[in-house]
């Protein structure tokens, strides 16, 4: 319907004028908040700037709408982007966190709400959800996706997408979402951030492209390059991942934004000569705005005029462009995210941050209870270790947007004080997160030894995971095991309760045998503390399973549940045979698999049924399962169908998700899981082209991973 509106813009503007709608620029932060820089003022006032990151406020935002649309020629409002990683004011746990959940509506409230607060503050444009598969805990950026898996990862992202854009862009409490980083940026090699990435079209299309295409169908209107090469060509110079695929396979009609000075980074790359064959390259492959590099605006005029660059991509580029901001209404109001009422009554709802707390909750995964020491109850007296314990500023985790890392964040510490009396409360840090000081065990190992329990609360520094900050160590830091030693050698009997909170899986083989329940709660969040003392005291059965895998040391990785079987797997009665693909030192098998989680009831599965041993290409198969809740709570499961397409023409993994329900049952309850298969469930990518191959596969409905195949089918 805006296509004759944009028709009618385009005719007025120059070139320099459509260049200036591909240009983006970022505020910079000074103590009270985003700031501009007077030469960004004066690009704006000129009309060479189409959207500004990193700005936020309706104040903020309405002073540099009102120079673009009150001082520049044709007064084309400008886009207000920020990352809105995993909320914005309210910060919800880390994505990696949020996946653990494995709750489609509950991602999708939590970016719905990301969405009103962002949008209450100026911001129309969101650089979220990271899709990118991420199988290496090196990589900082692991944290930020949905983890190692592509059903799970696919089906999250869609959830997000809905999340932030709504049903209707046009309503001021919208915002536009972002696919990022395209593509095979959580392939780096080593685990190295922005490091280079090579693999064959079959595991691209496979595994990393899938999450991608789910955002198209869920309508995503922008997509961001990743700062990776992919076989050689950098992302933001690679015509075939953004014209072939993207625009001509999946006909996707919205614009591409380039990650932060990507244009730039093709001369380093040794992929470009300069900066001006940069900029050439980058429009050449598909990509509509440039993020902070200045290349479209210092170079891409003088390209056209010199016939380097064909207009008709510029015009493109602007097109898709602007037709964005006519979606979003600014057009007719360009003002209409910028509403100082809204802004006060939006910021951190009480229901907002009552949502933030469940999300807590869920995303918690109990790795291990096995002598049943939680959930904690109100008459014990626990002595709350460790440098987490009081902490503010590492809860709510990295990328957390505009949340406040002081004052509004509730630390775990907190948390307790809402279900024990002060007296019951005994509290040391112990040690820091990073550093080799000693000191506070003495002090720590008193506390233990008075306590009816030990609770100890450790894990990463926040900035230790995310952009940029990748491991090639990824134990807890500091001397946080060695505390967890000398306590567990002071009190050898009694029950130590580890809660972590970290953005990556950590190698917990140590901590594993020296503790006896460990809670994994990621980053939280704003209302961390709540909802992991929620967890804690039972308030909420823990729900979650793991989205990644854990290893038994960085020495496995990449270690991830779908692998490929090998031409020498290992016998189960004998994983240690000589000349099998085993290791001499660890075994194979991760110390927890995708997919597990505990709660504090028990969950029984039976019945396992097929509706048909043989199906045609176009059947449906169903699949179901009973499942009993025998223990004492009552809780949710998360369901899980895995399938395994036993004979390919190339290998395919020995297990692939392909569905889950989270279920919720009373204590005592049972209820029957269906899961419906069509052939189109089992294609894969090999040779061009995806097909589906006639054959047998194994088929299962566990609530892990981890399990050996029983049932199977025949497709003919
Ligand atoms: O959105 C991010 C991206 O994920 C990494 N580089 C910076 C961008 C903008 O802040």
């Amino acid at each position: 319907p805006y296509d004759t509106k944009v028709d009618s813009v385009m005719s007025l503007m120059t070139l320099q004028e459509k260049i200036g709608q591909t240009v983006m620029y970022s505020g910079g932060w000074s103590v009270t908040g985003p700031t501009v820089s007077s030469n960004n003022k004066k690009y704006i006032k000129e009309g060479n700037v189409g959207a500004m990151l990193n700005v936020y406020s309706v104040k903020g935002t309405r002073d540099l709408q009102k120079m673009a649309v009150e001082e520049t020629r044709l007064g084309i409002p400008l886009l207000f982007g920020y990352d809105v990683i995993h909320g914005f004011k309210t910060i919800f746990p880390i994505n990696l966190g949020l996946a653990a959940s494995w709750d489609l509506q509950d991602i999708e409230k939590g970016s719905r709400i990301a969405a009103e607060e962002a949008s209450a503050e100026g911001i129309h444009w969101t650089f979220a959800p990271m899709v990118d598969i991420g199988r290496d805990p090196r990589w900082g950026r692991i944290s930020e996706g949905a983890g190692e898996d592509v059903f799970l990862g696919s089906e999250i992202a869609k959830a997000y997408v809905k999340g932030f854009q709504g049903d209707d862009l046009s309503k001021h409490n919208t915002i536009l979402a972002c696919a990022k980083h395209f593509v095979g940026y959580g392939a780096a090699q080593a685990g190295r951030d922005y490091h280079t990435v090579n693999m064959g079209e079959d595991e691209l299309r496979n595994v990393y492209l899938p999450p991608f295409e789910a955002t198209i169908e869920a309508g995503v209107e922008t997509f961001m390059t990743a700062f990776n090469e992919l076989n050689g060509v950098p992302a933001t110079g690679n015509k075939f991942i953004f014209r072939d695929i993207l625009r001509g396979e999946w006909g996707f009609n919205g614009f591409v934004v380039t990650d932060y000075t990507a244009i730039n980074e093709l001369v380093p790359h040794g992929f470009a000569k300069n900066e001006k064959h940069a900029t050439k390259l980058s429009i050449d492959a598909g990509i509509d705005m440039d993020m902070m590099s200045s290349a479209n605006r210092k170079y891409l005029e003088e390209l056209v005029n010199e016939k380097k660059v064909n207009m008709a991509l510029i015009d493109d580029a602007c097109r898709r462009i602007l037709l964005t901001k006519f979606k979003l209404g600014l057009f007719d109001d360009p003002y209409r995210y910028c509403d100082e009422q809204r802004e006060k009554e939006v910021i951190y709802k009480p229901e907002f941050l009552e949502a933030a707390r469940q999300s807590a909750a869920m995303s918690s995964v109990l790795l291990k209870n096995e002598v049943k020491s939680l959930p904690l109850n109100e008459k014990q007296t626990i002595a709350l270790i460790g440098p987490l314990v009081k902490d503010k500023e590492n809860i709510i985790g990295n990328w957390a947007a505009a949340g406040d890392r002081k004052g509004k964040a509730i630390s775990v510490y907190q948390g307790f004080q809402e279900f024990l009396e002060a007296s019951k409360i005994m509290y040391t840090k112990g040690c820091e997160i990073e550093g080799d000081d000693e000191s506070g065990f003495q002090k720590a190992i008193n506390l233990a030894k008075k306590a009816d329990k030990i609770v100890m609360v450790m894990g990463e520094d926040y900035d230790m995971s995310g952009e940029a900050a990748s491991r090639t160590n990824i134990k807890l830091p500091g001397r946080q095991t060695d505390l967890i030693k000398a306590i567990r050698k002071a009190v050898p009997t009694k029950q130590i309760v580890l809660v972590l909170m970290n953005g990556r899986p950590l190698d917990l083989s140590e901590e594993h045998i020296l503790v006896d329940a460990i809670l994994e709660t990621w980053f939280p969040g704003t209302m961390g503390g709540n909802g992991i003392a929620d967890v804690l005291f039972g308030k909420y059965n823990p729900s979650g399973k793991l989205p990644v895998t854990f290893p038994r040391n960085l020495g496995q990785v990449p270690i991830y549940y779908n692998m490929k079987n090998t031409g020498r797997p290992i016998p189960l009665d004998n994983p240690k045979e000589d000349y099998k693909s085993n290791y001499i030192d660890v075994p194979n098998t991760p110390l927890f698999p995708f997919g597990h989680g505990l709660s504090y009831t028990k969950f029984e599965y039976s019945n396992f049924e097929l509706s048909n041993n043989k199906i045609g290409f176009s059947d449906t198969l169903t699949a179901s399962v009973t499942i009993k809740n025998s223990g004492d709570y009552d809780g949710h499961e998360i369901v899980q169908l895995y399938v395994h397409d036993k004979v390919g023409s190339i290998t395919r993994p020995v297990k692939e998700l392909k569905g889950f329900e989270k279920i919720f049952l009373k204590q005592g309850e049972s209820k029957t899981v269906s899961f419906s298969i069509t052939a189109k469930d089992l294609k894969f990518y090999n040779n061009k082209v995806f097909t589906v191959e006639p054959g047998a596969f194994d088929i299962a409905i566990k609530g892990t991973s981890d399990f050996d195949f029983e049932h199977s089918f025949i497709l003919e």
